[in-house]
């Protein structure tokens, strides 16, 4: 395949960006869209220019680090996908493609298309801790879980943090993210000594540079987890019980 790719470029979160257009030639189809940077960058780095900054660690859907909106869309046309399992197969011979960094105003720009996304990691620490008794692990039966409970927080526990649920939202929310996480914490027996971390989790986001919701659904869309709108309805529920 050959490619163009527009790339956002940014020195810093306080320069001005803009993009850079870069042809690529003679790629895979079966080749990653991560793999597709790292051969551009090996391109760049013989041409003596600067390589595209992005991010990525486990490169198989797992980690939640890899994050670019390509053609306008967090983690790119393929569904329930993430950007490092997104193949150039879902494009065609001859494309042009524009890869952007997630645009939130809670994520500011470290360099190209890397985002600092510690404002998440922010909404987690306000939940705080589980208690939890120290020693071997108890017996696995000896707490009860119904079976739907039990999917439900596994469901919700698939959130890998990457942010493309805010990315995606009008209002740059975060409710899909604190949902994911309050219901597979609260839906647990051992998760609800702690319920109150809703209030903190819930304060915690709006203190931030995140927005609120409005229910247009464009999160769970482009969740590469499928995590379900009604992860916000449960989080409302602990909300208002709380
Ligand atoms: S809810 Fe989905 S889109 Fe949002 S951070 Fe979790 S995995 Fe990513
Ligand atoms: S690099 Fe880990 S999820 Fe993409």
């Amino acid at each position: 395949m050959n490619l163009t790719l527009r790339i956002w470029r940014q020195q810093n979160a306080e320069a001005p960006g803009e993009f850079g257009t870069y042809e690529i030639g003679d790629v895979s189809p079966d080749i990653s869209f991560l793999d597709l940077l790292d051969l551009l960058n090996e391109q760049l780095l013989q041409n003596g220019e600067q390589p595209v900054a992005f991010d990525s660690d486990c490169r198989e859907g797992i980690c939640g680090m890899c994050g670019l909106v390509i053609d306008g869309i967090p983690h790119g046309p393929a569904e329930a996908s993430t950007t490092c399992q997104l193949h150039l197969r879902s494009f065609h011979n001859g494309q042009t493609i524009t890869v952007e960094p997630w645009r939130s105003a809670a994520f500011p720009v470290i360099r190209d298309l890397i985002v600092d996304r510690g404002a998440l990691d922010r909404i987690v620490q306000a939940g705080g801790y589980i208690t939890a008794p120290t020693g071997s692990a108890p017996e696995a039966n000896s707490i009860p879980v119904p079976k739907k409970d039990a999917e439900a927080a596994f469901d919700a526990a698939a959130c890998i943090g990457c942010g493309a649920c805010v990315a995606a939202c009008p209002n740059g929310s975060a409710m899909l993210f604190t949902a994911a996480k309050v219901a597979h914490l609260n839906r647990l027996p051992q998760g609800r000594p702690e319920r109150d971390r809703v209030v903190r989790m819930v304060a915690a986001q709006d203190a931030l540079d995140f927005g609120g919701c409005s229910n247009t659904g464009q999160c769970t869309a482009v969740c590469p987890k499928e995590i379900p709108l009604s992860a916000i309805a449960t989080l409302n529920r602990e909300l208002l019980s709380r």
